[in-house]
């Protein structure tokens, strides 16, 4: 069975009624393509909490910072369909651009505080994008439930602060990074790669395992921190952005390791 391709947000909308008159429970998966397991294990994650199930893929222009970024970003609409038919997905919503961004849209959404820093630091402008695409994609959508993977995880706090902040009635449900064997993250930019680029990819993952158990140890944390900046580089890695450690749950940067916390890190490899 194929998964069935919707393109526009009243045929959407009709779906979505429908469901709701049905009394079903709406999940949804936001996506710019190119899916991995990653992206299926939220799907999956979806249909364990809800009766229907939209996974999104717009590749949203406005949350890149180059344009040679967005010219690369992997486009693999059929494929991904043929993955998510199996999966029991109920709907693959793709809208075109002028669904997403209309003639003389004028709208941004800026969350502060959780968008400041991290990556917020180095992609000026990034998180007024994807709050502004996810903000639509919830209203569009109008769906009870979202799954978002932790390894994006300061856009993880971006969405669950924008939509309390506007009242969108939704929960957000958060599920754990999916990895290679070898420890790397999936991600649809490590098809971008080169071989070499690939081997040395997951000792970005082992540094950060490794400074975290030195942490839950005891050991002070900028000492290791610092330690890990140089085996990043070591590694093969053009350089560390940054890494921080921050409070899980509200991503307030920590210099004493004394709640629940996160190593979170952005480096560049080719
Ligand atoms: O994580 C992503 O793939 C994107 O940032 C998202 C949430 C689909 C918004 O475009």
């Amino acid at each position: 069975m194929s998964v069935p391709i919707v393109r526009t947000v009243a045929e959407l909308r009709a779906t979505v009624a429908e469901w709701r008159r049905e009394g079903a429970r709406v999940g949804v998966v936001p996506t710019m393509g190119a899916l991995h397991e990653g992206h299926l294990s939220l799907v999956r994650a979806a249909l364990a909490k809800a009766e229907r199930v939209i996974v999104t893929l717009f590749v949203n222009p406005r949350q890149f910072n180059s344009a040679a970024d967005l010219a690369a970003y992997p486009r693999t609409e059929e494929v991904d369909a043929e993955k998510l038919a199996p999966l029991g997905a109920h709907i693959l919503y793709t809208p075109d651009a002028g669904e997403i961004y209309p003639d003389g849209f004028a709208t941004a959404v800026t969350v502060s505080g959780v968008s400041e820093g991290l990556c917020g630091a180095f992609r000026p402008g990034h998180f007024d994008g994807v709050a502004t695409v996810v903000a639509k994609l919830f209203l569009q959508t109008a769906a009870d439930l979202a799954f978002f993977g932790e390894k994006d995880f300061q856009q993880l706090h971006v969405v669950r602060r924008m939509a309390r902040d506007l009242d969108i009635p939704i929960e957000i449900a958060a599920c754990p990074t999916v990895r290679e064997s070898d420890g790397l993250a999936l991600s649809s930019r490590n098809v971008r790669l080169t071989p070499e680029e690939r081997q040395a990819a997951p000792r970005l993952a082992s540094i950060l395992f490794a400074s975290a158990a030195r942490i839950v140890d005891g050991r002070p944390v900028s000492a290791v921190l610092a330690e890990a900046r140089a085996a990043i580089l070591e590694a093969g890695y053009r350089n560390a952005e940054y890494l921080e450690l921050r409070a899980e749950d509200d991503l307030k940067p920590l210099e004493v390791f004394d709640r629940p916390a996160r190593l979170l890190a952005a480096a560049w490899l080719g």
